[in-house]
């Protein structure tokens, strides 16, 4: 690590929690994600005599074009930045500290990117519009997903939960009441290149079982929405069982993601299924109150989930 001096101007963004409708948004349907602020990532900028730009994080360090393979969405987002705002790559450090686990649907990768973004237009002294800063993070995102549909930057850019869909306005959800959320993480990466890969090519084997796999998490979300706004915590926890039902159909599910969803059922869960890309990755669940959410969390702990966080979703 490198030790930045005070001269440092810093950009921030939290992760993101997909509620209900991955993989399904990426073929056009709606889906609730929510910013997650107890992951977070901080990109830090300064300058350096030097002729190139330099990477300080925790899986590397070094100069910008030797960034490796899985970290070139990023790089690709920091050229594309600078070319924005007319700045050479180079005499630069930019340092990133993130507490978002990498591949576990939590968002990293679009909050590293958004955190880099808002860093560097903060030191240039530039304003940064928020479809600026969509279309350049969603650059990185190109990079780690292939495919993505936007929801993790616009989730990760936002600090309310949102309704989302592609080709659409990003929407506000109500909340009618609080809603206790238990996250666990498998500790085991996701590949959801790989994931939203696997769909496509289900979907050009079996075109009409999977079409319809996604019209129903399309209408998973829909009913969500309404669920979230009535403050209906039961219909929501079904909604969310339903919606692991389907995602197992479609094979993104795994025998981990599983395994947590049952432990947390078992232990007073009224909802859980798999939340982002899936086969790998985390868990959301839905709790009655913040006690029985702790328990929960406790529980899924014993089950060896490798880390877990619980808070209140409100408006
Ligand atoms: C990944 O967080 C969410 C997916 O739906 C992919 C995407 O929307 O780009 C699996």
């Amino acid at each position: 690590m490198i030790n930045l001096s005070k001269n440092t101007v810093v950009g921030s963004s939290h992760g993101k929690l997909i509620l209900v409708g991955e993989h399904s948004v990426v073929y056009g349907k709606p889906a609730i994600a929510l910013p997650l602020p107890l992951v977070e990532v901080k990109a830090s900028v300064q300058s350096v005599l030097n002729d190139t730009l330099i990477i300080d994080s925790m899986y590397y360090v070094g100069p910008l074009p030797d960034l490796p393979e899985k970290m070139h969405g990023i790089a690709a987002c920091i050229k594309e930045t600078l070319k924005y705002l007319e700045k050479p790559a180079e005499g630069l450090i930019i340092k990133l500290e993130s507490t978002i686990p990498l591949g576990r649907g939590l968002g990293s990768s679009a909050a590293v990117a958004i955190a880099v973004v808002r860093s560097l237009y903060a030191y240039y002294g530039r304003k940064l519009s928020k479809g600026e800063l969509l279309e350049l993070a969603h650059l990185a995102e190109t990079y780690a997903h292939g495919n993505p549909s936007g929801i993790d930057t616009a989730a990760a850019s936002s600090d309310q939960p949102i309704w989302f869909q592609k080709g659409h306005q990003i929407e506000s959800v109500q909340i009618g009441r609080p809603f206790y959320l238990v996250v666990a993480d498998t500790g085991r990466v996701g590949d959801t290149h790989a994931a939203v890969a696997s769909i496509k090519n289900k979907s050009t084997i079996n075109p009409i079982d999977t079409q319809h796999s996604i019209d129903q998490l399309g209408e998973i979300s829909e009913q969500a929405r309404v669920a979230l706004a009535h403050g209906n915590v039961k219909l929501l926890g079904n909604l969310l069982n339903a919606a692991q039902d389907k995602l197992t159909t479609l094979g993104v599910s795994d025998q981990g993601l599983n395994q947590l969803v049952n432990v947390a059922r078992d232990a007073g869960a009224i909802g859980a299924k798999l939340t982002g890309g899936g086969r790998g990755g985390c868990i959301v669940a839905l709790a009655h109150n913040m006690n029985e959410a702790k328990s929960i969390a406790i529980a899924l702990e014993k089950a060896n989930a490798r880390k877990t966080w619980y808070f209140t979703l409100t408006e």
